[in-house]
């Protein structure tokens, strides 16, 4: 079911869940650079740093909290569209005192440049937005193109000495251990015998798997 509503602008879409994948939205589109969208930045980022298993997934819902898709994230985060001070989720993740503040430790609190982009997120109205990302297929340089994929979908969970199915996914050396062996692709690729990853999460776009493949297929190369 596709249910596309537009805004103000007409350049974005608002989704409404259930989820779509992302490849079926219209092409076309142009992203605003100061509007922070829910499914292109903000999702990806709690899916791999709060939605894991033993966390803020819909299994575990620690504290009711369940961070891997809008309906719930509005529905257990406590958010207030246009007021990141008030809202549950900001507080958490700026709390000063670290056994409080989440992630919680051993886990890394979010960059500052992660932060803002949620704070940017609540005070634009925390909307179930979208954009169609300029995402160039020609370039799949692995600092150019694989690690901001990484980056984005995968570190939270594939980071530090609990990381998921014990495999880092941090630097150069580490994607390409997983690019050697083949599940870095079967398991974006969702193939048959890998666990499908994101986990918790939307396949990613098309353009960003076919990023990986042509990167892995040029021999996985440092540049
Ligand atoms: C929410 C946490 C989470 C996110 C986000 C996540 N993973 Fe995983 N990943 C796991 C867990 C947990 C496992 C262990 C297997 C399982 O439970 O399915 C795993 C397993 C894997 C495996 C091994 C698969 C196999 O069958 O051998 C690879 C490769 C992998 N992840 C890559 C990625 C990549 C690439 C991304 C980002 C595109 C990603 N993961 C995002 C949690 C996550």
């Amino acid at each position: 079911m596709i249910f596309v509503s537009c805004k103000h602008e007409p350049e974005e879409i608002v989704i409404i869940d259930p989820v779509i994948p992302i490849d079926t939205v219209p092409t076309g589109l142009t992203c605003d650079p100061d509007t922070v969208y829910f499914r292109n930045d903000v999702l990806p980022l709690l899916i791999s740093s709060c939605g894991m298993s033993g966390c803020h997934d819909a299994s575990t819902a620690q504290e009711g909290v369940i961070l891997t898709s809008y309906q719930s994230v509005m529905g257990t985060a406590e958010i207030i569209p246009g007021n990141p001070g008030r809202s549950k989720l900001y507080e958490a993740i700026t709390d000063g005192e670290t056994d409080e503040r989440m992630p919680p430790p051993p886990m890394s609190a979010l960059s500052a440049d992660q932060i803002l982009m949620i704070r940017k997120w609540i005070e634009q109205g925390a909307r179930n937005n979208y954009c169609d990302a300029i995402c160039d297929t020609t370039s799949f340089t692995f600092s150019g193109a694989v690690m901001p994929i990484i980056n984005k979908n995968c570190k939270g969970c594939h980071t530090g000495i609990n990381a998921s199915g014990s495999i880092r996914l941090e630097d150069y050396a580490t994607v390409k251990a997983a690019a050697d062996n083949g599940s870095l692709y079967g398991a974006v690729s969702h193939q048959q015998g890998y666990s499908p990853m994101p986990k918790n999460g939307t396949k990613l776009p098309e353009c960003n798997i076919i990023q990986l493949r042509r990167w892995i297929e040029n021999g996985s190369p440092n540049d």
